[in-house]
């Protein structure tokens, strides 16, 4: 590599109009084949079908690989381009980066439990950092789907169910990937993703149809897109499934009227993985003309992996069904990209630079800093918690409890090897003096494996047989009697959440219930660790075992800060980003719903359903700490002020206990009447501080047209009432401290 020039770090920032000046340039010598490429996708991987990459790369036929992850091979791709291809147009190479690359970072469900968007940058300029030093110039997140459906697989890759929240970590991790501006030195591109909707399946099953009104869209499903366009994302991708009967990749309403329309967004739109072909499928498109007709029309740049911009855009230009400049408006922001990453002055990446980027030590303290912010605390009677490190003889038991790939969680970058701290290993470290026994008990596995086991069949390992988990079962209860204290991490495999990884059911796979109970009724003191990707009704721990962290899928550093958090080196204080429902039958639930005429919960109607209690088991925003906090002194700035003036929140905090801790404090409203019906309760700020034992803060709040202002359905627009409001402030969605003020016009 040393006849090339080397990259890790891109040059100045290019001004628009050389940027301009540029494309112009590129585009007056390419010709339509080679634009048509710059359009086209390919997978890098060996199992992919069809031609060599090598071969479509020198003939100028692709603009971008993903499912590559080869230092050597990107720079060897890249040498075809930008020396034996027609226009000599580098390669992006692309891949996804969800919550880390090598240093794996919390999922972003976890992330967001932190209620710490500066957590969720400084891990995402991380991940970034390393992708970078690895040849990669984009990622395909962060994924911005809000999902209130439990049951859908991909709630794993988001920020939970709420706008507020989901729009405040788009744009935390769009900074942390991008840095200051996309095509920063050691950053990434970002992709916003799925555009839009993806996450209100029917039924929570991954890739069916969506069905969503205008008015959910845009108040609901919108605002962490917007807020990522607001951020400077460099690229969106458009998602798969149907909404309301148009496939989101053949959606020019969405992608062209929406997105660069109203927002304003002049990046690229990728498709979701072969979803211009899908249109096909789908039954939206024809044939292949016809689906790259349609989604060129209504606003994908670059089609992913399917062939199908490749076997008939030109085509369709010839036959004067497309204009050519149609073409190189679509062309245009994907060399703009190029262009701004430096990628014509700086193709290649110095093969030595990954080694020195991982091995940097902060990147593993962001990890385990990361990984104890984003825990939830649901349960501590008695105070179990923390744990004394005076404690001698211990059992750790649970299929997930030594499992590294559990641990680091679902989207494992392509060709990872997971190599997180265990829970089992972050407690032995932590107890270095005592006797901590391991007991894995039965296996867990889904009942049908993941279509992605295909990838990687030595993955598919024959299932444990009945005999053989009975024994296990056995050994873990014997292992847990010898015990004075016992720790079970029971939840989920990593291939039990994200996509194609729906439920119909939420309760914990397997035996594992079982087991909990059998070592329960040992009667030792037992704390149950949570690894998993999604809500789980846990209706029968939540009464039965005394302590219960959620940890989710915490990344390299996993073992570590759960053993921090247990032994109180570190204090909990994330929050659910979504709610427990006690049962996956209950899923949709969000906290965020209109008013009904028959309020639940009241003498006549204390449950929504007869069989059980419709509430969650945890609500939206609960998290517990070991210290507590008093949340006083609520008041509004103003009782009164116009439509389109802001007013001031404030609340006083104090740490009521012994040490110190964190509170996420969070600011909830309603509009008590207006145009439309409005949610009974809307999160619209929300602060995570830290206070010592005694101290008190102020937490100031603002709301303003931006918080106060909906789009209505009566309108049919983007609105703010005169209206009267309650304003609640405290520790989760329930919080009953409360104030009014009314909007007058
Ligand atoms: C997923 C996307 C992902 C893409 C590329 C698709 O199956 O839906 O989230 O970015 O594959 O790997």
């Amino acid at each position: 590599m040393n006849k090339m020039k080397k990259a890790g770090t891109a040059a100045s920032v290019p001004s628009e109009t050389g940027v301009a000046e540029r494309i112009e340039a590129l585009l007056g010598r390419m010709s339509l084949a080679e634009k048509v490429g710059q359009l086209t996708q390919i997978g890098g991987a060996d199992f992919i079908p069809g031609p060599k990459p090598e071969d479509i790369i020198r003939s100028g036929g692709a603009g971008s690989v993903l499912w590559l992850n080869d230092t050597k091979k990107f720079n060897a791709l890249q040498k075809i381009a930008v020396e034996e291809s027609p226009s000599k147009i580098p390669l992006l190479f692309a891949l996804d980066v969800i919550h880390g690359y090598r240093t794996i970072f919390p999922v972003p469900l976890a992330m967001a439990s932190s209620w710490d968007p500066a957590v969720a940058e400084q891990s995402q300029a991380v991940a970034a950092k390393e992708a970078r030093a690895a040849g990669l110039h984009w990622t395909f997140g962060p994924m911005l789907d809000i999902a209130r459906d439990a049951r859908w697989g991909r709630i794993v890759e988001g920020a939970g169910e709420d706008p507020f929240l989901g729009a405040a970590m788009a744009a935390a991790q769009v900074r942390g990937f991008q840095g200051p501006y996309p095509g920063a030195p050691d950053h990434v591109i970002a992709c916003a993703k799925h555009f839009a909707g993806y996450g209100a399946a029917d039924g929570g099953r991954d890739y069916d149809p969506v069905y969503l009104s205008e008015t959910q869209l845009r108040n609901v499903y919108f605002p962490p897109f917007q807020a990522a366009v607001k951020a400077g994302v460099g690229t969106f991708m458009s998602a798969y499934m149907d909404l309301n009967n148009v496939p989101a990749s053949g959606n020019r309403w969405l992608l062209s009227d929406i997105l660069r329309g109203e927002w304003g967004f002049q990046g690229l739109v990728v498709s979701d993985a072969f979803a211009v072909g899908s249109l096909v499928v789908q039954g939206f498109a024809r044939d292949g003309r016809d689906a790259a007709f349609r989604a060129l029309s209504a606003g994908v740049n670059m089609d992913m992996a399917s062939n199908t911009y490749m076997q008939n855009l030109a085509g369709l230009v010839e036959d004067g069904t497309l204009k050519e400049a149609e073409i190189d408006a679509a062309v245009q922001p994907i060399l703009a990209l190029k262009v701004r990453m430096g990628l014509f002055e700086q193709p290649y990446i110095d093969e030595a630079l990954l080694d020195q980027v991982i091995a940097l030590p902060e990147h593993r303290q962001v990890a385990r800093r990361a990984a104890q912010r984003s825990m939830v605390l649901l349960r501590n009677e008695g105070r179990l918690l923390p744990l004394s490190k005076n404690l001698k003889n211990v059992a750790v038991i649970g299929p997930l409890a030594d499992s590294k790939e559990a641990t680091e969680g679902s989207w494992m970058v392509f060709g990872h090897q997971p190599g997180a701290v265990t829970v089992l290993e972050g407690i032995r470290a932590k107890l270095p003096g005592a006797r901590v026994e391991y007991a894995s008990g039965p296996e867990i596995r889904r009942d049908f494996p993941s279509p992605f086991d295909d990838f990687d069949p030595g993955k598919r390992k024959p299932a444990q047989t009945p005999e053989a988990a009975e024994v296990a079962f056995q050994t873990a209860v014997e292992t847990a009697r010898g015990a004075e204290l016992v720790i079970m991490v029971l939840g989920e495999n990593a291939d039990m959440a994200g996509e194609a990884a729906s439920r119909g059911s939420l309760d914990l796979p397997g035996r594992q219930e079982d087991l909990l109970k059998a070592v329960v009724a040992l009667g030792k003191p037992v704390v149950l660790v949570l690894l998993n990707g999604r809500p789980l009704s846990i209706v029968w721990a939540a009464e039965h075992v005394p302590a219960i962290l959620e940890a989710w899928e915490p990344g390299s550093e996993g073992g570590n800060a759960i053993a921090d958090i247990l032994f109180g080196d570190a204090n909990p204080g994330g929050k659910l980003p979504v709610c427990f429902p006690r049962s996956g039958s209950h899923a949709p639930l969000y906290y965020a719903r209109t008013l009904t005429h028959a309020p639940e919960g009241s003498p006549m109607y204390r449950s929504r359903y007869w069989d059980s209690p419709t509430t969650p088991l945890y609500p939206f925003g609960f998290g517990l700490c070991y210290t507590t906090f008093l949340i006083a002194n609520l008041e509004a700035s103003a009782s009164q002020v116009k439509v389109g003036q802001s007013v001031t929140v404030t609340a006083d905090v104090t740490n009521t206990g012994r040490v110190a801790g964190d509170e996420v404090v969070q600011l909830y409203i309603h509009q008590k009447a207006g145009s439309d019906s409005r949610p009974m309760r809307e999160l619209k700020g929300f602060e995570r501080i830290t206070l010592q034992p005694g101290e008190t803060k102020t937490v100031t709040f603002h709301l303003g047209p931006d918080e106060l202002g909906y789009w209505s359905t009566n309108a049919d627009r983007w609105i703010q009432d005169a209206a009267a409001f309650d304003i609640w402030v405290g520790a989760d969605s329930l919080a009953t401290l409360h104030t009014d003020f009314e909007v007058v016009g």
